[in-house]
């Protein structure tokens, strides 16, 4: 086990390892995830450590962002594996507190971000960002970090993340780490290991159209066009069925219809059962 960080399942362990670390002068960074870890989030691990001095892991699958029929079950558990992929990694410690640590008994306050849920995710998965954003604030404040990271790859996350942080005068800074791509583009993320060989290839065309429908826009296409091609050439592809393909407004997610100089496109789309998730930044010169 050398070279493995530390792992702590309680709160008040967490908050002993954050004070002593405090006292000696040393800045803390958090990087919540739900384990199966990947390269992407790696990356989040290194992004962070430019910023603050200890990196601390969450790993905690948390029930109450899964909506029923969602693979809350069946979702990828594998701690030890988890442990391996972060030894050497700078990690100064793993929190991976139980759901009873997490929600205990008579827990029965939620935080719910307005307007910028209602759409996209929001809409697919209700209830989904209530537990996410219930979750990260209850782990924001169990371990009181300098600052937070979460990738650019669940982008409307981390608008609402960003959204309660502001609103509820949060005193952390939230970062955002970029999307990581597979050797053909798909963008990382546990579900990926749902894909049969088949619908694996496929997935990789998603960045490829949607780096297609980028262009077109930056080259002064109209977005409603360069939407319904977009859908078009994932459907031909050999995607099941296209949940969105909607370019935003960065901040605010409210879908536009001109970009004036930046704009993101959200996408979901299905192969084999899974949703699969993109999105990308649109940025025209002026
Ligand atoms: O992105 C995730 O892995 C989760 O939604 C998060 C932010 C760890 C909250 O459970």
């Amino acid at each position: 086990m050398n070279g493995f960080p530390r792992v702590v399942r309680t709160v008040t362990e967490l908050r002993q390892f954050v004070q002593s670390s405090r006292a000696q002068g040393k800045t803390i960074g958090l990087v919540p995830t739900m384990g199966a870890l990947h390269h992407g989030h790696l990356s989040l691990i290194s992004e962070i450590s430019k910023h603050v001095d200890l990196p601390i892991v969450s790993i905690f699958v948390n029930p109450t962002q899964f909506g029923e029929g969602e693979d809350f079950e069946t979702y990828p558990r594998e701690e030890e594996a988890d442990l391996e992929k972060l030894a050497d990694t700078g990690t100064a410690l793993v929190y991976a507190p139980d759901a009873h640590e997490m929600y205990p008994p008579g827990d029965i306050t939620t935080v719910s971000v307005g307007g910028i849920t209602d759409r996209f995710e929001g809409a697919a998965r209700p209830g989904h960002f209530d537990g996410v954003a219930t979750v990260v604030s209850k782990l924001l404040l169990q371990c009181l970090p300098d600052a937070a990271i979460f990738g650019e790859k669940d982008y409307q996350q981390l608008a609402v993340i960003r959204q309660f942080v502001r609103d509820l005068a949060v005193p952390v800074d939230i970062l955002g780490g970029p999307i990581i791509r597979e050797a053909d583009g798909l963008a990382a993320s546990s579900r990926n290991a749902y894909l049969s060989e088949t619908g694996r290839k496929v997935a990789g065309q998603l960045n490829v159209i949607l780096a297609g429908l980028v262009a077109e826009i930056v080259a002064g296409g109209s977005i409603e066009q360069a939407e319904q091609t977009a859908t078009n050439a994932l459907l031909v592809a050999g995607f099941n069925t296209v949940d969105y393909v909607a370019v935003v407004d960065p901040a605010t997610l409210e879908p536009i219809t001109v970009v004036n100089r930046s704009a993101r496109v959200l996408t979901v789309a299905r192969i084999d059962g899974v949703r699969l998730l993109d999105n990308m930044a649109i940025n025209v010169p002026r």
